[in-house]
């Protein structure tokens, strides 16, 4: 559950469904799912071998896998650190979001009105940091309260609750008038958009998406039983986080297309054109929507957090009380930054997601397909195929979307 967490977040709900449009509706959909099967699963199995197999923090278990390529470790705690700074701003957006629509701030909200509210909030800066420091804070206290008794609880309950959240906003969407053109949107195959710059996006989406490359996999998993198969949680966590992310597509698209607006990706889609939607539906739907929202911001946040205390825990002998109230005040420091000036935002966001975070997956995939020997990883992989996956095509596709992605 915690790792469905992890991977089911602002990826899914603002970045999927609009990508899905752009690229050729359910032709997109089947190269996800075959980049998925093809690289980002692999590259999650050798994540998390290398978790199950050290039983260490990302640092540690590097460390003691491939010692020369240990600074690696590294790159990926400070991918998780700067993800989770500016995540905690969008954190902090649909924590103060949720508020407005308990007090009923949106009914009767045009969109030129919409954009004006989500204009003023980005340039508060009071507003928009205070918001995310009670977002973070609400991160670090489920971390706080540790692995089993914080991430493991919080996560157990959140996660079908969202689920169920996501579903009713679904429900109430798909039957809206005009609902048609959403769907339509979402599933008209259409091959002739699927080039190079397509398969690249879902590939670099299905990364974003997995939470591959940044020792979040390899974290949680060296928190798992031994019994526990890591074929299996790789498979339902992928499976569970592409369900989600689907019906997010169908709780936003048809709801969207109703209302006659044209579909956007990004903050623009949750927090302009959303709210004015589900604003016309009620008091209720606006609440649960920005509930559902901070719910899968918060169980990704908290895998990102619980990489960087497990190194200062593991590695500095720091008790985790300390080293959650540390990377806290670190993480105010940049998210603050991040809040006010979108420029340090953005820059975040490219560098960790388009840098750090291939770094990252490249090197899981080579320490596992190269370093470690042939039969250890064949005992946690079982099968040849599965273990070529990691060698050879990871490897490869992840140069190549790094290489088009910068380019
Ligand atoms: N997978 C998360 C999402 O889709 C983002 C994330 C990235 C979480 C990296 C943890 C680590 O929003």
């Amino acid at each position: 559950m915690a790792m469905a967490g992890s991977a089911v977040g602002l990826g899914n709900i603002w970045r999927f469904p609009y990508m899905v449009g752009e690229h050729g509706g359910a032709a997109f959909i089947i190269i996800y799912i075959a980049c998925c099967l093809l690289v980002s699963l692999p590259i999650f199995f050798a994540e998390s071998i290398i978790g199950k197999a050290t039983r260490k923090d990302t640092f540690g278990a590097l460390e003691s896998l491939a010692p020369k390529s240990r600074k690696v470790g590294y790159v990926a705690i400070l991918a998780s650190f700067i993800i989770l700074s500016f995540y905690s701003v969008v954190g902090g957006w649909s924590f103060d979001y949720l508020i407005r629509s308990c007090a009923g701030g949106f009914s009767g909200l045009g969109l030129d009105e919409a954009k004006t509210v989500f204009a003023s909030m980005g340039g508060s800066p009071v507003e928009s940091v205070s918001c995310m420091l009670v977002f973070l804070g609400l991160t670090a206290m489920i971390v706080g309260a540790g692995v089993d008794k914080g991430i493991g609880r919080f996560s157990k309950i959140s996660i079908p609750v969202l689920f169920l959240m996501v579903v009713l906003i679904a429900i109430v969407s798909l039957r809206l008038p005009g609902a048609e053109k959403g769907v339509e949107y979402l599933v008209k195959p259409d091959f002739s958009k699927i080039d190079g710059p397509a398969v690249a996006a879902a590939l670099g989406q299905s990364f974003f998406s997995l939470s591959l490359g940044v020792g979040t996999i390899l974290t949680y998993s060296s928190y798992m039983q031994e019994d526990e198969n890591i074929l299996s949680a790789g498979g339902w966590t992928a499976f569970f986080d592409t369900v989600f992310a689907l019906i997010a597509g169908f709780a936003i698209m048809p709801a969207v297309f109703a209302a006659g607006i044209e579909p956007a990706a990004g903050p623009s889609l949750v927090f302009e054109t959303l709210p004015v939607i589900f604003s016309r539906m009620g008091v209720v739907l606006p609440v649960v929507f920005f509930l559902a929202i901070l719910i899968a911001a918060l169980s990704s946040s908290i895998s990102m957090l619980e990489v960087v205390v497990a190194w200062l825990v593991d590695q500095k002998g720091m008790r985790r009380s300390h080293a959650v109230l540390a990377v806290f005040g670190a993480a105010a420091l940049l998210g603050s930054a991040c809040a006010v000036a979108p420029r340090v935002f953005s820059t975040c966001d490219f560098i960790s997601s388009n840098v750090l975070m291939m770094i990252g997956a490249l090197a899981f995939a080579l320490i596992v397909g190269w370093k470690m020997p042939r039969e250890r990883v064949l005992h946690y992989v079982r099968y040849r195929f599965v273990y070529m996956l990691i060698r050879y095509v990871a490897p490869v596709m992840i140069v190549a979307i790094a290489v088009t992605n910068l380019l």
